[in-house]
């Protein structure tokens, strides 16, 4: 950037898990030659501590109005510094506050002070999103010539899905350099810092982490996430399937896909090399994880056993595969009064769960799923025994917090060592408990 060029900017950080992205964007904007300075509310902090943004940014961090060495008006001198401060991430709550001119804290007083643009990114649950209210103060902010980066939809810390995940960090960098009127393609430049670490997604963003840990003298400490899959691999069938009666109606059922690919994200993020033999849904590949679209249950039933190789370590089928499919679809649309279509010959279709456990090798783990609305654990037995499966995940989908599509769910194990029965919790948590029986299983054997 050129010595006349407007570089500095204010990083305003409130209170969500998102806060530790903004570490990410932190470096963004370094790398395309901005300055940064970070002012942080007390609930910031909970999630990352000041300490980082010290590392990271080479700049005394402000978190409170009061007890700053060398600076007693600091949301005065840091919003006169400021060509631009970004909001990143903004809770309903720091919106609600600038949208009323409320300073009750360092933060929001120095938003209140800044006379330069100010840009917004937020994050936040997707009806705290929604919510008139926020709806409301996002519109007095646009209205005020306040910017904004939108969130986006996708899986958000709660487990809920929708609109209220924090925009991706590059669209975030991009706008803030727009904005300071620079072109957007970042450049290489001198990082205060530490200027040798230069992230890159997830990975990099660990890296920097740990950096500014490792020269933080012991203040920082990082909770390192469990790998215990390394070396693993996963074969997941998940979703419906498609059963076509002719080219434009099919047979289907209410599967989200949900179950299966929050397993597949766990494992992958625990280490696994994961696979997801997927029916028709809209939800995106979880990050790492190799997705096979089909359509049809015998499209399944070929992705799936083709891939069930010996170097799988486990097949987890959670796919609502339809267990019978149309004799004869027609090859064109089927005209109602001229053709029958009010009697549909069914044939049954092939069972994957039962076709990989006779597949199997003393060394494999294949788990079911039984999705049932009465004698749960009767039928889970039932299942145990029939397909020959290592492993039933029994699920009441008579209940509301437990049936499909819902983010959580009431599981229990079933297999020959017993029934472990749990009480209702997040698809991760459910998915993690999953996958711990499996490693037990596979522990018992060695
Ligand atoms: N499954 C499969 N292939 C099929 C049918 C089912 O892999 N063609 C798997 C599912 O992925 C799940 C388990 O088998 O893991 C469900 O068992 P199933 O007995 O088919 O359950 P339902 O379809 O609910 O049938 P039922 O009426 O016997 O309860």
């Amino acid at each position: 950037m050129g010595s006349q060029a407007k570089t500095h900017v204010l990083l305003v950080v409130s209170g969500g898990i998102a806060a530790y992205k903004a570490c990410e964007v932190l470096r963004g904007l370094q790398k395309a030659g901005c300055e940064v300075r970070v002012a942080m509310t007390q609930d910031a902090t909970r999630f990352v501590g000041e300490v980082t943004f010290e590392a990271l940014s080479g700049h005394a961090v402000y978190t409170s109005m009061y007890d700053n060495v060398g600076d007693p008006i600091p949301h005065i001198s840091s919003s006169e510094w400021a060509d631009v401060a970004l909001v990143c991430p903004a809770t309903a709550n720091i919106m609600a506050k600038m949208a009323h001119g409320v300073a009750d804290d360092l933060a929001s007083s120095t938003l209140l002070a800044c006379g330069c643009p100010v840009l917004v990114a937020p994050a936040m649950n997707v009806r705290m999103w929604q919510n008139p209210a926020t709806q409301a103060n996002l519109r007095v902010l646009q209205d005020r010539g306040v910017g904004f980066v939108m969130p986006t939809e996708g899986r958000l810390a709660c487990g809920d899905v929708g609109t209220g995940k924090l925009a991706d960090v590059a669209d975030i960098v991009s706008a803030t350099l727009a904005v300071l009127g620079e072109a957007a393609t970042p450049e290489p430049a001198s990082v205060s810092g530490n200027p040798e670490v230069q992230p890159t997604g997830q990975d990099g963003l660990l890296e920097l982490i740990r950096a500014a840990a490792a020269s933080s003298g012991g203040a920082i400490t990082i909770e390192e996430p469990v790998r215990d899959l390394v070396g693993w691999s996963f074969l997941i069938t998940a979703g419906p399937t498609h059963e076509a009666i002719d080219p434009v109606r099919f047979i289907a059922n209410a599967s989200t896909g949900k179950m299966g690919y929050t397993i597949a994200r766990r494992a992958a993020e625990r280490g696994a090399k994961v696979t997801i033999v997927s029916g028709p849904v809209s939800l995106e590949a979880p990050e790492g994880v190799e997705v096979v679209r089909v359509t049809s249950a015998a499209q399944m039933y070929e992705a799936a056993t083709s891939r069930f190789t010996s170097s799988v370590d486990c097949a987890i089928c959670t796919a609502a595969v339809a267990d019978y499919t149309p004799a004869h679809p027609a090859d064109h649309k089927l005209k109602k009064g001229i053709e029958r279509i009010d009697v549909i010959e069914l044939v049954e279709t092939r069972d994957i769960l039962a076709a990989l456990a006779s597949m199997k090798d003393s060394g494999q783990v294949v788990v079911g799923f039984a999705a049932e609305t009465n004698d749960l654990i009767a039928y889970a037995q039932a299942k145990l025994a029939k397909k020959g499966c290592d492993l039933i995940v029994a699920n009441d989908v008579s209940r509301a917090d437990s049936t499909f599509g819902a983010d959580t769910s009431r599981i229990s194990l079933v297999s020959s060592e017993g029934v472990d029965e749990r009480e209702t919790m997040p698809l991760p948590q459910v998915a993690d408990a999953i996958l711990d029986r499996v490693c037990e299983i596979m522990e018992g054997r060695a």
